[in-house]
């Protein structure tokens, strides 16, 4: 049965909202569990679909896990089976960050490519050449990556792009490898740093997380350990602009803001008044129609790309004009399409999108291709005449927890209705 959400426009939002734990982290920290005999422990997980996916992910290849409310607990046997093939890997794109762990212990791996938000062309190689610099042979067969070595040795490992999940993939696969690997240009987001902390707090010798050159030095085993998951910046973000587009006032606790930096000055750009509390949230208030601002996605610290379809909605109720410019994912303009089917003037060329904001929208039914795009509909929603519907919401409850139930909290009228669309 399929369902949607029915948005009532008008709303302003106010109150207080807690941010729980990055979906893009604890996946990963899920996986790196996989490098330690014995119990891990995550709290702040989020409950979210992707953490029991990822459950079932860690179960395919020998763990035992257990999720009770915000903690996961997982067992990882002496002996792990190397073969990741299991339908719950296409289910979500972090299932691939098993390839990393598999290999650190066992020098073998079979992981079927994964699934995930359709973005735009998400390849391996970057994850495949850093295995092979460590000794490894990498190849696709059948749906699969295909991974061996007979020792895997540190090496200097320089990416083509700072890549979040062959990063981490490495960073995994190099904690257990023998010698110092030195990863260039690796990825800087803040999960990056969450990863590098738990391995540092299982045994692992790792320096410069949150820097582009990643030491690590190998070790022969690992411990496990209790972990707390860092803060979604990506939902604390998406608060901050639901704030700004209703011209509300929303204090956000749970995210550090410093995570936020540049999300938080491109706001007040737009005229948002923003208190930062400490490293614990932020109160966003915004008085009049948001000015436009321009943005442009990029790797942390840049303007996050899983950001942009809140920029877009953003502009599309702005005083002005914005040029919003997409660098990391080329389908992700998708959404501008379901913008425009909201009366949302606007267009694309290329990766830029020129947006020409308007007083109000106008519903319509609409459909998310992707988590974010999923909720930037939502916030537009919110600021369109009438009731919109938003369709595939299932992407939206992949990672948002208690999203409905917090925008209604917050002053939202917006329900969850089974059915089917009149579009097939
Ligand atoms: C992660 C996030 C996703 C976010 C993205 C960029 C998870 C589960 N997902 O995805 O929400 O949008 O970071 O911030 O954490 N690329 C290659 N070859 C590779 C790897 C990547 O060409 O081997 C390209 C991709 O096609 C993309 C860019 O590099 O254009 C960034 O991808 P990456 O940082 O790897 O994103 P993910 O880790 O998949």
């Amino acid at each position: 049965m399929s369902e949607h959400f029915d948005v009532h426009g008008g709303a302003r939002l106010v109150g207080e909202v807690e941010v729980v734990g990055a979906k893009n982290s604890v996946l990963k920290l899920m996986a790196a569990a996989l490098l330690a005999e014995g119990t891990t422990t995550i709290t702040n997980c989020p409950q979210i679909l992707d953490v029991p996916l990822m459950a079932d992910v860690l179960r395919s290849v020998g763990c035992e896990v257990v999720i009770d409310g915000d903690t996961a607990k997982i067992t990882t046997p002496s002996e792990l089976s190397y073969r990741a093939d299991s339908p719950a890997m296409g289910k979500l794109r972090a299932s691939v960050c098993v390839l990393g762990p598999l290999m650190g212990r066992l020098k073998q791996a079979v992981v079927a490519l994964p699934g995930g938000d359709a973005i735009g062309s998400r390849p391996l190689d970057m994850h495949q050449n850093g295995l092979r610099k460590l000794g490894a042979t990498s190849t696709i067969e059948h749906g699969c990556v295909v991974a061996k070595a007979e020792v895997l040795r540190g090496a200097q490992i320089w990416l083509d792009f700072p890549s979040v999940g062959a990063t981490e993939n490495i960073l995994m696969a190099a904690v257990l490898a023998e010698g110092t690997t030195v990863i260039d240009n690796a990825a800087r987001e803040p999960e990056i740093i969450d990863i590098c902390t738990l391995l540092v707090e299982m045994g692992a010798k790792i320096e410069g997380a949150g820097t582009s050159t990643l030491t690590v030095t190998g070790v022969e085993t690992l411990s496990p350990t209790e972990h707390r998951v860092i803060g979604d910046r990506i939902v604390g973000a998406t608060w901050a602009f639901a704030a700004a587009m209703t011209r509300g006032d929303l204090t956000v606790r749970g995210v550090n803001p410093h995570h936020l930096d540049l999300v938080l000055d491109k706001l007040r750009a737009a005229g948002a008044d923003i208190t930062p509390f400490g490293d614990e949230g932020f109160r966003i208030v915004q008085a009049e129609r948001p000015k436009s601002v321009d943005f442009v996605t990029l790797p942390y610290p840049g303007f996050a790309t899983d950001l942009q379809p809140f920029a877009v909605a953003l502009s599309a109720v702005s005083e002005g004009t914005s040029m919003i410019t997409e660098n990391v994912y080329e389908a992700r303009f998708r959404f501008i399409e379901e913008m425009i089917r909201l009366g949302g003037d606007a267009r694309t060329d290329g990766h830029h999108a020129v947006v020409r904001g308007i007083e109000r929208l106008s519903s319509a039914p609409v459909w998310a291709s992707d988590i974010r795009a999923g909720a930037g509909l939502v916030l537009a929603g919110l600021c369109a005449d009438g009731i919109t519907e938003v369709w595939d919401v299932f992407h939206i409850d992949r990672g948002y927890p208690h999203f409905v139930e917090n925008l209604n909290r917050l002053g939202a009228k917006i329900a969850r209705v089974e059915g089917e669309p009149e579009r097939a």
